[in-house]
């Protein structure tokens, strides 16, 4: 993996939507769907804003796009306001001219017993497509990559997780308490993730140097999962000058 360093994410967003849209594009030529894997959390709110602003004021259609969000809280209904299916639609989907049957994102209105048979499904739709072209990453404190906590393995399927408590502390801001957050979610197998062709983890502010550092420079473990990246033939760490700042 490489590591690309931007002075700041505004700039580094703006490069991760043109490559995106480039790719999106070079699909659309080919008469091609373009499947990309996609995250929530801050990380990524300035890059679906700049392909929102691509959409709008130059014309790029995300008609040939096909979507897989990485994970999901559960349990969590859709119409919640602290779903990633609401962020999604919010941030990007109703923004943009995705056709909805082309949108997927784990479902956390499920019953314990349909979860393995549903992942299950979720992983075979992918490869019916082929895979992932572009898969868009943020990191969590702790290294986890989508919700593949510290632990996970480089073959973990798409499965239920028990979030860290240090992963439920950072969301416990937006639940309103630590009581009210979700313990669990459905999240996209590291497998999955080391699958796709082309993977872009952004990483932004002072907070993420620590885990950019151990993941970039560190020894590739389960205890990072984000350290993965380093055997992908086609990862980039793209991060602004605070998130590159321990680095040597
Ligand atoms: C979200 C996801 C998580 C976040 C990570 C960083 O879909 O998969 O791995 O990317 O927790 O969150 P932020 O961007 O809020 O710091």
């Amino acid at each position: 993996a490489d590591t690309v360093v931007f002075e700041d994410s505004l700039a580094a967003s703006k490069a991760v939507a043109k490559e995106i849209a480039e790719l999106i594009k070079q699909k659309q030529s080919k008469n091609e769907n373009c499947i990309l894997g996609l995250a929530t959390g801050s990380t990524p709110k300035g890059l679906y804003a700049e392909l929102v602003r691509l959409h709008k004021e130059e014309g790029l259609s995300f008609k040939n796009v096909i979507s897989f969000n990485l994970d999901e809280y559960y349990p969590m209904e859709p119409d919640s306001v602290f779903s990633y299916v609401r962020f999604m639609k919010e941030l990007l989907f109703n923004q943009v001219d995705m056709l909805p049957e082309n949108i997927h994102i784990p479902d956390g209105t499920l019953s314990k017993e349909e979860i393995s048979a549903y992942c299950n499904a979720y992983e075979a739709k992918i490869e019916a497509l082929g895979g992932i072209d572009l898969q868009i990453l943020g990191i969590g404190g702790n290294g986890h990559i989508g919700f593949n906590e510290s632990g996970s393995l480089q073959n973990s399927k798409t499965r239920l997780v028990a979030l860290d408590h240090i992963t439920r502390v950072a969301a416990s801001k937006d639940f309103g308490g630590l009581d009210k957050t979700p313990r669990t979610a459905i999240t996209l197998g590291v497998k999955k993730i080391m699958e796709a062709k082309r993977v872009v983890l952004m990483a932004w502010g002072e907070g993420k140097s620590n885990i950019i550092k151990a993941s970039v420079e560190g020894p590739v473990t389960n205890q990072v999962p984000a350290s993965f990246l380093q055997e992908h033939r086609n990862a980039t760490f793209v991060i602004d000058k605070s998130a590159a700042s321990k680095l040597t």
